[in-house]
């Protein structure tokens, strides 16, 4: 199997908080891998390792077998890492195309350029249509995908999302599970945090159970999710 991105013994420590401990694990080209785990887990810490937001206190991360354990995040978004966040980044100022625009200069340093990767990102999206309009005016949903459409717009090798599902209804989560389907058919990488169990049983290659920042368990949905140990710390406990 060949690795696009690897984690060895990597940790974070805020004070006395071990917030991320001793994960290792490999993503390789074209897989889909969730992350889940309870609130407070590291789940949101381990993508702020990944993409550069914070270093690991401990430990290597390695994208095509290079470390970049030190890179800021525009290194990282260079090198193939897209993300979204959490909490939606989209500047409510700016319209659709501005806001995706951000993504696109990373690889066009034209006006003209970054304007027509950005349109790309958000046709991919569906949000062609929405482009002239300015982030305050646009639905929960359609910010949602304006986060993807800002990753995509990057050229990303991986993309991580940051429970992009969160406080959308079923026929909105539909659309974003056949947007990242299609999307990881075509060949693109994903790491998703997600605590919607039906959605990571539906996509997921394999899942990854974070507790307490340490990994407790990772192999198919259904091995996860049937583990005594997993269902103990994380679906007892489930928001679903
Ligand atoms: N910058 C920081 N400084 C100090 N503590 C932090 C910081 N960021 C996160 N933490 C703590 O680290 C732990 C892990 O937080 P994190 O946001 O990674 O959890 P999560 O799994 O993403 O949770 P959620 O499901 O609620 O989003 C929490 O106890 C949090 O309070
Ligand atoms: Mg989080």
């Amino acid at each position: 199997m060949s690795t696009l991105l690897s984690l060895r013994g990597v940790s974070k420590r805020f004070g006395g908080l071990l917030a991320v401990n001793g994960v290792s694990m490999d993503v390789a080209p074209g897989e889909l891998v969730s992350i889940i785990g309870p609130n407070g887990a590291g789940k949101t810490t381990l993508f702020n390792l990944l993409t550069g937001q914070l270093t690991p206190s401990t430990g290597t991360i390695a994208l095509r077998g290079a470390e970049i354990n030190r890179l800021p995040p525009q290194a990282r978004a260079r090198l193939g890492f897209g993300r979204t966040f959490q909490i939606a980044q989209t500047l409510t100022t700016l319209t659709a195309l501005e806001n995706a625009m951000i993504g696109g200069f990373m690889h066009h340093r034209d006006l003209r350029g970054a304007a027509a990767r950005a349109m790309a990102a958000l046709e991919l999206v569906g949000l062609q249509d929405r482009a002239g309009v300015k982030g305050s005016l646009l639905t929960l949903s359609e910010r949602r995908r304006l986060e993807v459409a800002r990753a995509l717009a990057l050229e990303p090798d991986i993309v991580l999302l940051d429970e992009v599902m969160a406080g959308l209804n079923p026929t909105e989560i539909g659309h974003m599970v056949h947007l990242v389907q299609t999307l990881n058919d075509g060949g693109l990488t994903f790491l998703v945090i997600e605590h919607n169990l039906k959605v990571v049983r539906q996509f997921s290659n394999r899942v990854l159970v974070l507790h307490r920042g340490a990994m407790l368990a990772h192999g198919t949905a259904d091995e996860v999710l049937s583990n005594p140990a997993v269902v103990e710390a994380y679906v007892g406990k489930s928001r679903q």
